[in-house]
């Protein structure tokens, strides 16, 4: 193909890449191959492979920023994306892709804008289990910027999410998720559904350089594995010898592993009767899964027993008397052989021991296997989901990717317990105290099924609590406190039969306290519900019932339409006297008996006058005396 017709099917790609994502690198019913640019906001092409690296996608937050180092990976990427403390203590990619195994590498990087310069200390875990911890210093050797794991994806997503830890802003400078056969690496039986195999060690031993699958013709199913050459693991002025040959070798792209033909062709070997070792820093305690390549291409090698060598690692052995030609059946033909053994301390120190002529190999890999953390149960997961949503927490939380896994890391404000009969972890508690939380309260909490305590306290909750609370019946702490909740309390409530604490104070509860609630007190637990001005019932203001209230309500209306009537009958039979009085002649009985009272008094207050020289009050007729 030429040149122009290379670069129409490679811009071709891109476009279908923009349409399809994330699908968009799977070609001609190649394997999947998903290129992430961290930080990048346009689609591109790499110059020294031809693959198409996509912009960033997928992740939960952060920002992109340019990066200096070169992308040992890409040269030509020079961005990255990094998660800063508003953006909450885990990000993550989430990344659709059908179930299958993959390989998953990563670049880690950092620049002025993420880290100041600064090296970020951080964690990172694929599908909730953590698989790299960046030890401070990390930065210091080159090797330390890659890393690749290869792990089964069963829930059609990869989820890689990055974890704060020590100190400075989690970054990465690009990802990739490439399809291998689904049976590749097998360890035997489902073994490798249930473990991360994290690349330590890839080595081309005897190789003049260090270089990627693409460029050693390896066929794309492989995952485009890096392997590095060994000279760097040697000390100066070692006693070793590269070899090298240009001839075919026999049987060495076998699927599942299909391995590049370039790394039987060099090995490096010893003197005769010399040890050749290798010693490569581990995590301690942990087990290792070792894969040994072999080819016969020494030209005086031609017949079994003419080279026998023992492998250990540390001190314990891992194959008894190799020998090449013997065992693969003749010269330049590939011999692959794997074992998985513990390994107590952080050295790995693989040794090829000589028992006839020298020791040869031609490559190696070093897999530490981690076994994978299991997932958070569904319903709890999609709870929380919920309730990030409708409550709007604050993206300074985090709350991505799995809420329990990895248990260092769960979401804030989230316990967890594991059951181990389900294999699954759940929620035990939730505080999410004073973190402005808000909205209305919904049936999505009863999701959270394995829930023993619950503190909303200090939050702008408001609506009602809704009944469905009801049905949270492991709940031991239930605090709702301070916070705008109205409406009534649901007797629901008083299903929780486990609560020890309930408190709902300082809130805009109004009507009764549900009498189921008064068992809470009699049986030691703690009720609060001061401080709600319209609620009374159980622990505060007694209530009135509702009936004797109608009756008080209707007695008074009753009472004051009687005394209205009283009133306005009076007032009327009043208006009536007066009237009558002016009318009525002197001699009427009633009015004449008034004039006298009338008359009596201006005789009293004249004789009052008199007595203390004070005028009286002029009474007239005019001026009516209150008739009671
Ligand atoms: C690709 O390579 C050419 C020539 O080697 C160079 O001029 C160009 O800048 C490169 N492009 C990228 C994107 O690296
Ligand atoms: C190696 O094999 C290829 C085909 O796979 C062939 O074209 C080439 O001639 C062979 N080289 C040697 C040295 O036999
Ligand atoms: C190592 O493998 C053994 C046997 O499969 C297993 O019992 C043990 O838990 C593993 N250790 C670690 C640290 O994974
Ligand atoms: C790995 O080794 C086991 C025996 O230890 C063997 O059964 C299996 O076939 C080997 N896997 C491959 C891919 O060679
Ligand atoms: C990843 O995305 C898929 C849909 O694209 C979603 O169903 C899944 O819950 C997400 N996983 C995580 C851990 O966010
Ligand atoms: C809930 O959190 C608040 C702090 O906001 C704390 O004072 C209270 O004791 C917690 N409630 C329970 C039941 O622990
Ligand atoms: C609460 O439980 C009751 C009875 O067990 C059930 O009918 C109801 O659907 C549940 N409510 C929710 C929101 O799950």
């Amino acid at each position: 193909m030429d040149l122009p017709g290379a670069y129409s099917v490679a811009i071709l790609a891109v476009l279908c890449s923009a349409i399809m994502r994330p699908f968009a690198a799977a070609q001609n019913g190649g394997p999947l191959a998903v290129r992430i640019a961290c930080g990048s906001t346009a689609d591109s092409i790499a110059n020294e492979t031809g693959y198409v690296w996509s912009k960033d996608f997928g992740f939960s937050g952060g920002k992109g920023a340019p990066t200096k180092a070169v992308n040992g990976i890409a040269t030509h990427l020079n961005s990255l994306r990094y998660f800063d403390s508003l953006d909450g203590p885990q990000n993550c990619y989430n990344i659709s892709v059908p179930s299958g195994h993959y390989l998953t590498r990563f670049f880690f990087t950092f620049g002025e804008t993420d880290n100041a310069g600064q090296e970020p200390v951080f964690e990172l875990s694929l599908e909730g289990t953590l698989v790299y911890s960046l030890a401070p210093g990390w930065s210091s050797y080159d090797d330390n910027h890659y890393g690749d794991s290869l792990l089964h994806i069963t829930d059609g997503s990869a989820t890689v999410c990055f974890h704060r830890s020590s100190h400075g802003n989690p970054a990465i400078g690009s990802i990739e998720i490439l399809q291998l056969y689904v049976d590749a690496y097998n360890l035997g039986s489902s073994a490798n559904l249930n473990v991360i195999m994290r690349t330590i060690k890839r080595v081309t031993a005897g190789a003049a350089e260090s270089g990627y699958g693409s460029r050693m013709h390896a066929d794309a199913w492989g995952g485009d594995r890096y392997w590095a050459t060994d000279r760097t693991l040697f000390a100066p002025g070692s006693p070793t010898t590269m070899l090298h040959t240009n001839a075919n070798i026999s049987n060495f792209g076998n699927p599942p592993n299909i391995y590049p033909e370039a790394i039987y062709q060099t090995a490096t070997t010893t003197g005769p009767l010399s040890i050749l070792s290798y010693s490569i820093s581990v995590p301690s305690n942990q087990n290792y899964s070792i894969w040994l390549h072999f080819a016969e291409i020494e030209p005086g090698v031609i017949a079994p027993g003419m080279r026998v060598f023992d492998v250990k690692v540390n001190d314990d052995y891992l194959f008894h008397a190799v020998d090449i030609v013997k065992m693969a059946g003749a010269p330049f033909r590939a011999l692959i052989l794997n074992k998985t053994i513990p390994v107590a301390s952080n050295t790995l120190k693989l040794s090829f021991i000589p028992l006839v002529g020298s020791v040869s190999v031609n490559a190696f890999e070093v897999f530490q296997i981690i076994p994978r953390e299991y997932a958070t149960l569904d319903d709890n997961v999609w709870a929380l989901q919920a309730i990030k949503q409708s409550q709007d927490l604050p993206t300074r939380l985090g709350w991505n990717g799995d809420p329990c896994v990895p248990p260092v890391h769960p979401w804030i404000g989230v316990k967890c317990s594991f059951e181990s009969v389900v294999g699954a972890w759940f929620v035990s508690s939730l505080a999410l105290d004073q973190q402005g939380v808000r909205g209305q309260l919904g049936d999505g909490w009863v999701g959270l099924n394995h829930l023993q305590s619950l503190n909303l306290s200090n939050n702008i909750l408001d609506g009602v609590i809704p009944s469905s609370f009801g049905n949270l019946t492991i709940l031991t702490s239930l605090d709702l406190s301070h916070n705008r909740l109205n409406g009534q309390i649901p007797a629901s409530l008083g299903q929780l039969s486990n609560l020890k604490q309930l408190l709902l104070n300082d809130n805009l509860l109004s009507g009764e306290v549900p009498p189921e609630l008064g068992a809470l007190p009699i049986r030691g637990a703690v009720l609060n519900v001061a401080n709600n001005p319209d609620l009374c019932g159980v622990g505060i203001r007694s209530c009135t019932k509702a009936y004797v209230k109608l009756g008080l309500m209707i007695s008074l209306v009753v009472g004051l339409c009687v005394l209205a009537a009283g009133i306005i009958f009076l007032w009327r039979k009043r208006k009536a006297n007066s009237r009558g009085a002016q009318r009525l002649p002197r001699d009427a009985p009633y009015a004449k008996a008034r004039t006298t009272f009338v008359r009596d008094v201006q005789m009293a207050r004249n004789v009052l006058q008199n007595h203390f020289s004070r005028p009286a009050p002029a009474y007239t007729e005019a001026t009516p005396l209150n008739p009671y």
